[in-house]
């Protein structure tokens, strides 16, 4: 059942180029520039209406939520709050009719994400929900949703889902914006294919594995390490510490590069590695300038570029090369290597993979 390989995880992780497909299935029409979500499609009227799309998630899910605010506010130019649920429901949150909330949750079942969402329902608001069990309950307690058709997930660590998740909220965001006219038709035709696209580029970060493999066998006996990333790499470096730390147990922290100077590189020094998100897009530059001082400290630097990429290859000790694509979509493609590198090192150290220790697939208490 694990269809060859040693682990649901590593085959979950190579299901991704599949279920990102199977996500987007009849939802995309890139030549007529068009997205369907059929779950939610009755709401496009008070889409056009809201003032602002409040996000509620946890942990993994609550990473794709951080990627999902940069898609909406950049395309549908609604302003997006990501909460967690668990401090969501503790406040007294301020929420209106005219708030739209958005609930993710892989399992369906997480205590705190259903009774944010009863609150805020409570509270007058229009709830979405994106989940991947079919018929779970928080499917039934939301308004409208979109499932991410992800397929069973029994790795305790999320992988596939949080691929979908991001896919979803990708299409989310487009649909939003086409609704309220915050995107041309020119601008949808070109992202829709670049989308399309995506499946094939993720089953080639998959290629990167045995690259990986090789950094994971020189960073097993870490016992810390730092995920850098900046703009939409920032939640990518959030949930790759999070998958390191769960299933290998080394620690791991994941900041915005540029918080590194306000306190973490009191950190650095030759025992401590530091991934970079160090892509081609709007932010390279930047990131250049922190691998740099991570460099003049001793830090062992490990980066994600942009295939063919020379400069940050001068700097680094390792890179990772994966496939150029629209700056909307890396967080897909550099999650991939990242989930790889935990599992490796995880497998390494000898840890029980599948089943990380006091952890649970679904997190039904409060
Ligand atoms: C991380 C992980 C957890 C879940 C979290 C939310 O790999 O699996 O952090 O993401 O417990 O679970 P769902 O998405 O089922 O609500």
């Amino acid at each position: 059942e694990k269809g060859g390989f040693d682990h649901f995880m590593l085959k979950e992780i190579y299901e991704q180029p599949r279920s990102i497909k199977d996500c987007m299935r009849g939802r995309i029409y890139p030549k007529e520039g068009k997205v369907q979500l059929g779950g939610i499609k009755d709401y496009t009227e008070k889409l056009k209406n809201i003032d602002r799309i409040v996000i509620i998630a946890c942990g993994t899910s609550w990473h794709a939520g951080l990627v999902g605010e940069y898609l909406i506010e950049e395309y549908a130019r609604v302003p997006v709050e990501v909460e967690y649920a668990s401090e969501f429901r503790y406040r007294n949150p301020i929420i209106s009719e005219k708030d739209l909330v958005i609930a993710i949750s892989q399992s369906g079942e997480t205590a705190d994400t259903m009774a944010a969402i009863e609150l805020a329902k409570e509270k007058g608001a229009t709830i979405f929900g994106i989940c991947n069990v079919v018929g779970s309950s928080i499917p039934r307690i939301t308004h409208a949703g979109v499932y991410t058709h992800a397929g069973p997930e029994i790795g305790v660590a999320s992988t596939k889902a949080f691929t979908a998740q991001v896919t979803v909220l990708t299409l989310m965001a487009l649909y939003i914006a086409q609704q309220r006219g915050s995107i041309h038709q020119g601008e949808m035709v070109k992202m829709l294919t670049e989308l399309d696209e995506i499946p094939s580029l993720v089953e080639q970060c998959l290629k990167s594995n045995d690259t990986v493999l090789a950094i994971s066998e020189k960073l097993k006996d870490s016992r810390n390490c730092l995920f850098l990333g900046r703009g939409s790499g920032f939640p990518v470096a959030l949930e790759g510490a999070l998958k390191l730390k769960e299933i290998s147990y080394i620690h791991a922290e994941g900041y915005p590069a540029a918080e590194m100077k306000h306190g973490p590189i009191a950190l650095i020094d030759e025992d401590m590695p530091v991934i970079f998100i160090a892509t081609k897009n709007s932010s390279y530059e930047k990131v250049i300038s922190n691998i740099q001082e991570v460099k003049a400290r001793k830090g062992k630097v490990i980066a994600i570029v942009t295939e063919g990429d020379k400069e940050v290859k001068k700097m680094a000790d390792y890179v990772i090369e994966i496939p150029d694509t629209n700056e909307a979509y890396l967080p897909l493609l550099a999650t991939i290597p990242l989930q790889l590198l935990s599992y490796h090192i995880a497998v390494l150290r000898g840890c029980n993979v599948d089943q990380p220790r006091n952890l649970a697939k679904s997190v039904t208490v409060e």
